[in-house]
């Protein structure tokens, strides 16, 4: 068990274990890891960079988008009115909702990306994105 830990199944079951029944998104964030956030995030490598400065792909570069505002995260990317409308600041509660469902929580957005259903992931790559913004 010992050898598990900090990788694989064995350590995700004890983070969720931690977390306790049915957990909130801020028990899952007290639990999230940023390096399992940064393996889950190589699937959103197709279409995002993450690099300071680094250039848009078919999505804009995602550096420090924590606290930025909705579609504010690039100004050189040219996003869909269905997701400038939405409004808001992309904070943990937001990011989880669209990590959850980009079609449902703009309708119409470019982002082609089914979402990730598992709340642990996402909060793995939540932590990911707030890490990534501090360096
Ligand atoms: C198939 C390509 C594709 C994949 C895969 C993808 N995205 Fe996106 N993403 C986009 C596009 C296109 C947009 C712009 C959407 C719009 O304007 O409607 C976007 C927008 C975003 C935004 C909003 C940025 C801002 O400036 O407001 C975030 C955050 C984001 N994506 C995160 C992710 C994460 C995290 C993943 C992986 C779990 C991911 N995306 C996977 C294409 C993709």
């Amino acid at each position: 068990m010992l050898l598990l830990a900090g990788c694989g199944d064995g350590d995700r079951a004890a983070r969720l274990k931690a977390a306790g029944p049915n957990p909130s998104l801020d028990a899952l964030m007290r639990v999230a890891d940023a390096d399992a956030g940064a393996r889950t995030f190589g699937q959103c490598l197709a279409c995002h960079t993450i690099g300071k400065g680094e250039l848009d792909r078919a999505g804009p570069n995602l550096h420090g988008i924590m606290g930025k505002p909705v579609a504010g995260g690039s100004d050189r990317f040219g996003y869909t009115g269905a997701l400038k409308t939405v409004g808001g600041v992309w904070n943990r509660p937001t990011m989880d909702r669209w990590l959850t469902s980009p079609q449902r929580f703009a309708p119409g957005t470019r982002m082609t990306f089914a979402g990730l259903s598992d709340p642990l992931a996402r909060a793995d790559v939540i932590a990911y994105l707030e890490r990534e913004g501090r360096e």
